[in-house]
């Protein structure tokens, strides 16, 4: 009877090698929704808009949000009809998502990262609102925005039909257009070197410097590191990522530790391709 059972069990482990794993399935998947679900992992679980001030209810907004621009609320994204997303067509998702406009016209302050999301391609964006719109509806009133400053206009390029599919390309595509790396990454001060760190990221703590840096950067990290920190939170030397980091890596359901192996190698690959910046944010 042993033997049955392990010849069973070592049957249905060769057959679970030869499926492709989940997620490496859902990114190549035909399915908008659960394309849009990858592509929102990628973007951290869009991590922001699920906070203790929606008593982690996912999507549902409410995170206060600070800055010397002012104080921004993260909008509710569920379809709840009232106070969410819900009456909005595809369109004008796609537009707050990369012009950073709502339906009413009103402009929103760039703590939502639009000025990145608006190099997403075409297909990407429309799976992901296919994505969004699966949530359940969550009521919740977030309180409007106070800002202290204008908001910048920011130039808006076309979005591309299709995304890249492999290659430092695609680790681009990903850095730039979905993760958003830059928005933590790259300091806010007018022509900050790009990810090269800041002394005050969100929450006004430091942020490390991701180029490939000798003395500064994260040049001595190999590939497999760089995979593994995104995946786990992990540091190299065993210490682990801090809150913020960790809130975009386990994201909101998924987030970049559900990216496929292949796009974070890609991710990797990219980051040691950007110019060396010699920066200490620490
Ligand atoms: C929401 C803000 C935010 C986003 C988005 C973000 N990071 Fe980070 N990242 C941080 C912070 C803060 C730290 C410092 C964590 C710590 O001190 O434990 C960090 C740490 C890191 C580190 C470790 C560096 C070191 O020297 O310890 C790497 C590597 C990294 N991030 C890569 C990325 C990549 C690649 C992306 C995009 C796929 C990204 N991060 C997106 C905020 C962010």
């Amino acid at each position: 009877m042993w033997r049955t059972l392990g010849t069973t069990l070592v049957t249905l482990w060769l057959i679970s090698l030869l499926l492709p794993p989940e997620t490496e399935a859902r990114a190549a998947s035909s399915d908008p929704v659960a394309r849009g679900k990858y592509i929102f992992a990628a973007a951290g679980g869009c991590a922001c808009h699920t906070s203790p001030a929606s008593e982690g209810k996912p999507n549902a907004g409410g995170k206060k949000i600070t800055g010397p621009f002012g104080t921004v609320y993260a909008s509710n994204i569920t379809p709840d009809i009232e106070t969410g997303i819900g009456r909005w067509s595809q369109e004008e998702i796609i537009n707050a998502i990369r012009r950073g406009v709502r339906p009413t016209g009103e402009k929103m302050y760039p703590v939502m990262p639009y000025q990145y999301y608006s190099f997403m391609a075409m297909e990407d964006l429309k799976a992901l609102v296919a994505y969004l719109m699966t949530f359940p509806p969550i009521r919740n009133r977030v309180p409007t925005s106070q800002l202290r400053v204008q908001v910048p206009n920011l130039a808006v390029p076309d979005p591309p039909q299709k995304a890249p599919r492999s290659g430092i390309e695609r680790g681009r595509y990903l850095v730039d257009a979905i993760s958003a790396c830059g928005d933590c990454h790259t300091g806010k001060t007018p022509r900050h070197p790009y990810l090269a760190g800041t002394l005050s990221g969100p929450e006004d703590t430091p942020v490390p410097n991701i180029t490939p840096d000798p003395s500064t950067g994260i040049s001595r990290w190999t590939k497999a590191q760089v995979v593994k920190y995104l995946r786990t939170g992990e540091r190299p030397d065993g210490r682990r990522a801090n809150r913020i980091m960790m809130e975009v890596i386990q994201g909101t359901l998924v987030g970049y530790k559900d990216m496929t192996r292949q796009d974070l190698e890609a991710t990797a690959d990219y980051l040691r391709s950007v110019y060396p910046v010699r920066f200490a944010p620490q």
